[in-house]
């Protein structure tokens, strides 16, 4: 099968397509016919080696796993003899990055566990953008934040791939959603629906005298302080993701921070694919669609995975193969 094989940390250009043996199911493992993939932070940072601390997750002196690559919608090929769950020709869906790596290929013997069935009116390469974002979204502002009807929201971060997701869920609870971010993405976040925008390089939202019931970001950009400051009294603060340097200040301030004001601070660790069954139904019902750059072919993903890297994307990057 062809692959984007990376047996080395390296710059994403140097990756190549190669042609490696397809994979063979262990028992409990089916094995894939990928027909969409996606770019994420992990393929960023696991094909680079950096920042160095991930390298104690993905491998010290070599990534652990020679293709990366963790977001996937295809057909089932061949299943395990312990597989219970899919049979042949089961579309299905999913992150698999809690069982391995291994979607920039034509195909990848996964865990069974990692994945769902697909829904008939979700095409492959929609499919594919929705688990990580859509669930890093539903995660933190219902299951965390336990959004509430009519409540007052700011999404940090909110023209990516999670804020897109977040807005959508946050309408269905007739919320009040102001987006941070910046650029051509402010005119973009009206249009689908942001009842405010606030440009990230001109203002800091948090020295406005607005006060908000929940803020999910995506980008811890603002010491915790600022951020209870913006919080109404009881007001929560969910993170889902930052620089690793931000994120641990956030560990050590929060507690405190929290005490003191009476407010919550959390920050959001992903469970893959869990709450799929709900973005299911909410995709069926068109209350949710996931926003998308391409889909682009296999032999693209090397100079993907920098575009990615540099921010130059908008919605999520998907391969189509
Ligand atoms: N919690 C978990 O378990 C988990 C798992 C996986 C990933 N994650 C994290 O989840 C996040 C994914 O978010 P995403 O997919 O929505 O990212 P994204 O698509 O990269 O979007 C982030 C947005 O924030 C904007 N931005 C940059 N700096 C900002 C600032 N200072 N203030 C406000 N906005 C700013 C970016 O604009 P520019 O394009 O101009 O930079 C971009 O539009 C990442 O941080 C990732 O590390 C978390």
């Amino acid at each position: 099968m062809k692959a984007i094989y990376s047996p080395h940390y390296t710059s994403p250009e140097n990756l190549e397509i190669k042609e490696v043996p397809t994979p063979i199911p262990t028992k409990d493992e089916v094995l894939v016919k990928i027909h969409a993939t996606a770019i994420n932070d992990y393929d960023w940072s696991m094909v680079r080696g950096k920042p160095f601390l991930y390298r104690l997750l993905y491998g010290i002196w070599k990534p652990k796993h020679a293709i990366a690559g963790m977001e996937l919608s295809g057909v089932i090929d061949d299943i395990g003899e312990a597989v219970t769950q899919f049979k042949k020709g089961d579309k299905v869906y999913g992150d698999i990055s809690e069982y391995g790596f291994g979607s920039f290929a034509e195909y990848v013997a996964i865990n069974e566990k990692a994945l769902v069935l697909k829904p008939d009116v979700m095409p492959f390469e929609e499919a594919t953008a929705i688990p990580h974002a859509a669930l890093l979204a539903y995660q933190g502002l219902v299951e965390k934040g336990k959004i509430q009807k009519g409540q007052k929201i700011l999404i940090n971060g909110a023209g990516g791939g999670v804020g897109t997701f977040a807005l959508q869920i946050a309408k269905m609870y007739d919320a009040e959603v102001m987006g941070v971010d910046t650029g051509e993405k402010l005119q973009n976040m009206k249009t689908i629906g942001y009842d405010e925008v606030i440009d990230y390089k001109k203002e800091n939202f948090t020295k406005r005298d607005e006060r908000y019931d929940l803020i999910l970001d995506a980008k811890t950009s603002q010491a915790t302080w600022s951020y209870a400051k913006a919080l109404k009294p009881k007001g929560k603060y969910i993170t889902v993701g930052g620089t690793a340097g931000n994120l641990i200040l956030f560990g050590l301030s929060s507690g405190l921070v929290s005490l003191l004001t009476q407010k919550k601070f959390q920050l959001l660790a992903l469970k893959p694919n869990q709450g799929l069954d709900v973005i299911n139904k909410l995709y069926a019902d068109g209350i949710i669609k996931p926003s998308i750059d391409g889909p682009y072919g296999l032999e693209e993903i090397p100079r993907l995975i920098q575009y990615f890297g540099e921010a130059k994307h908008t919605g999520k990057v998907v391969i189509k193969l």
